[in-house]
């Protein structure tokens, strides 16, 4: 059995006195009434009233959607505020004329980038060295070996995916003996790995309009070419999702929340 790898590596390299540097007003939180509140106040709603969502509103929102879990903290993805009404206009044609684009007041275009491993491994390996300077606190060498060597390797398929078939091959081949990462392999493995983070943060933002008394609309009914072309994005930015938001318009809610049973989904072993 293989014990040794950057995760359990990292266990060793934790001082407990640095959590409450690390999470300064996180510990103590405990709110689940209103938290509980919040989920169930979300609703996918198709009509908005049009009226301008407050800049601080919006920019408050997608701030917190970049708070939500992402893979190897790389943030491989993007958002797109669209406000300009002749561009909503254009979008939501794209977005086959829903109203939920059309009456929107804002689109959040959600955009998962394929390309962005090896940038954001250097960033992160700049921000380890100011964050040393600014705190004091020495990262764990090996977090630093994960973006240089690791995570570039693990989360990339080089240029036009050369290194898909010989990174199947190594993962296949070693693992048989250790425990492996098994993918991203392809490029639309790298899709889906960035489109996961993109996901979450959707669903903050999507929380965080509705704290802030506004909602949303989720939406993959789009034609991604056009949307694409409207937006001048290229082939390594995969549209997750669009968001349609505003304040709810009467009529808005098209049906109660409607969800399985729960046990069909939730299993305990
Ligand atoms: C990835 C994704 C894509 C969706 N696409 C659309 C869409 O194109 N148009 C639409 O009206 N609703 C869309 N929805 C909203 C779902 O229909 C909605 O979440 C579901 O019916 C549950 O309703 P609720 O969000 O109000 O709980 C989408 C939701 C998700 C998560």
């Amino acid at each position: 059995m293989n014990k040794k790898n950057v995760f359990t590596e990292m266990e060793g390299t934790l001082n407990p006195d640095d959590e409450k540097k690390f999470r300064p007003n996180g510990s103590d939180y405990y709110n689940p009434e209103e938290f509980n509140k919040l989920v169930k106040a979300r609703r996918s709603v198709r009509k908005f009233d049009g009226e301008p969502i407050p800049d601080d509103v919006s920019m408050n929102c997608l701030e917190l959607g970049l708070l939500a879990p992402n893979s190897s903290n790389l943030q491989a993805y993007e958002f797109i505020r669209v406000r300009d009404k002749g561009m909503i206009e254009k979008l939501a044609e794209a977005c086959f004329s829903q109203s939920a684009a059309r009456t929107a007041s804002e689109l959040i275009v959600c955009i998962a980038r394929t390309d962005k491993c090896l940038e954001h491994c250097n960033e992160m390996l700049l921000e380890f060295k100011k964050m040393e300077k600014e705190t004091g606190i020495e990262t764990p060498k090996v977090a630093k070996l994960y973006y240089e060597k690791l995570a570039p390797f693990v989360y990339n398929v080089g240029p036009f995916s050369l290194y898909a078939p010989f990174k199947w091959l190594f993962f296949t081949i070693t693992g048989f003996f250790k425990v492996v990462p098994r993918e991203p392999v392809s490029l639309s493995d790298v899709r889906t790995w960035s489109a996961k983070s993109c996901s979450l943060a959707c669903e903050n933002i999507m929380l965080a309009y509705r704290a802030h008394g506004y909602d949303t609309c989720p939406m993959e009914g789009f034609d991604s070419v056009r949307v694409k072309k409207i937006l001048n994005l290229n082939r390594h930015q995969y549209i997750a999702m669009i968001l349609g938001a505003g304040k709810c318009a009467p009529g808005g809610i098209y049906g109660p929340q409607l969800r399985f049973n729960k046990n069909k989904f939730i299993r305990t072993i």
